[in-house]
């Protein structure tokens, strides 16, 4: 059995789930983690030293957790979703924490299966600190950086860098995408708005070529993005091509996920006019179907076999009928 944790109406999880089926595979459910307050109600019982735990799925089916062989901890950090109006604030954190614990509680005491990706290393190789600094001691080129809330330590930084410096947030908050772009004179910005928030201020990676690469397990599936914009994720009307990774790259990336702890991730990475490869961020549980109608990559029948793969230990073929989707938010 295979348990897709999510918020409702995540498209890759029920593109995997869909996809899964038509391979003929019925036992993958989601659990709607923003659904716990209204339908997707969760138990656990330990009586007469004997321990039990029940999910309630997207489709209103018990499962025992011990039963699960695989669970994709997908999209786990939203709030709850209410039917009506709370009274206070004190309200809607405790229903959001004692649901969010139970949950995670509950799976790290009687999941006893594979975990993509657990979620304490989930949590932890977030944070873009954190990763960069593993990706460098793990020999990845990562770009000269800086995370400050000063306004003078962010114009000395740009005058060592020559003036090329991007900003981009820490960590980010859900809703409209922030974009990373260009920060040519720190004094044209009020030094509150430094205060307000560390940010990540970096050395610009020269080039135009910016690869999304999904590391799934032991393979990596990666597109070129060529684009003369910085960021490359407003404009997706630009060429998008499948890119072999080539296997020291892979294997470079492999070893930064298992230091990170991860079974699988999302990379960030640019290309330089000469060939080096720079690290710029891994997602763990970033988007990639968006790249199956952009690429020609048949990624959402490739992520389900990879699932299937580890819920069994089974080889599995590929097959390339799965739904096209695009239109998420990228990070
Ligand atoms: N230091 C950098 N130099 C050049 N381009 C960058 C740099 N950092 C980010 N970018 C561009 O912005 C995109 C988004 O940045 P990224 O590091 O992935 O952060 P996030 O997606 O969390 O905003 C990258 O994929 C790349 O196109
Ligand atoms: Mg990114």
């Amino acid at each position: 059995m295979i348990l897709i944790i999510t918020i409702k109406d995540d498209i890759h999880a029920v593109t995997i789930r869909n996809t899964l089926k038509g391979k003929g595979y019925d036992d993958c459910h989601i659990i709607e983690c923003d659904q716990l307050t209204t339908t997707n109600r969760v138990m656990w019982r330990n009586v007469n030293n004997e321990e039990n735990a029940y999910l309630y799925t997207s489709d209103g089916i018990s499962i025992n957790v011990k039963e699960a062989d695989l669970i994709w901890w997908r999209r786990v950090r939203a709030d709850q979703q209410f039917e009506f109006e709370m009274e206070n604030d004190h309200q809607v954190k405790l229903i959001n924490n004692d649901c969010r614990g139970s949950l995670g509680g509950i799976l790290e005491s009687a999941f006893t299966g594979k975990w993509i990706s657990a979620p304490s290393a989930t949590d932890k190789a977030a944070n873009k600190i954190y990763q960069l600094s593993v990706a460098r001691k793990c020999g990845f080129r990562i770009p000269d950086t800086l995370i400050s809330q000063s306004q003078n330590e962010v114009q000395e930084f740009i005058d060592s860098q020559k003036g090329k410096v991007i900003v981009k947030p820490v960590v980010g908050a859900a809703g409209p995408l922030m974009f990373t772009t260009f920060m040519d004179d720190a004094r044209k910005t009020d030094p509150a708005s430094f205060r307000v928030c560390p940010a990540v201020y970096q050395e610009y990676i020269e080039g135009t070529k910016h690869i999304r690469l999904n590391c799934f397990g032991n393979k990596s599936y990666a597109a070129i993005i060529e684009t003369e914009e910085l960021d490359w994720r407003p404009n997706l009307n630009v060429p998008i091509k499948k890119w072999d990774v080539p296997d020291s790259l892979h294997k470079k990336i492999r070893k930064v996920l298992d230091h990170l702890g991860l079974a699988m991730g999302i990379l960030d990475l640019k290309i330089t006019p000469e060939g080096e490869y720079v690290w710029l961020e891994v997602n763990p549980q970033g988007q990639f179907l968006f790249l199956e109608p952009l690429a020609q990559m048949p990624l959402a029948s490739i992520f389900s076999d990879y699932l299937l793969d580890e819920a069994s230990g089974k080889e599995l073929k590929v097959l390339d009928n799965a739904e096209l989707l695009m239109g998420e938010n990228i990070s």
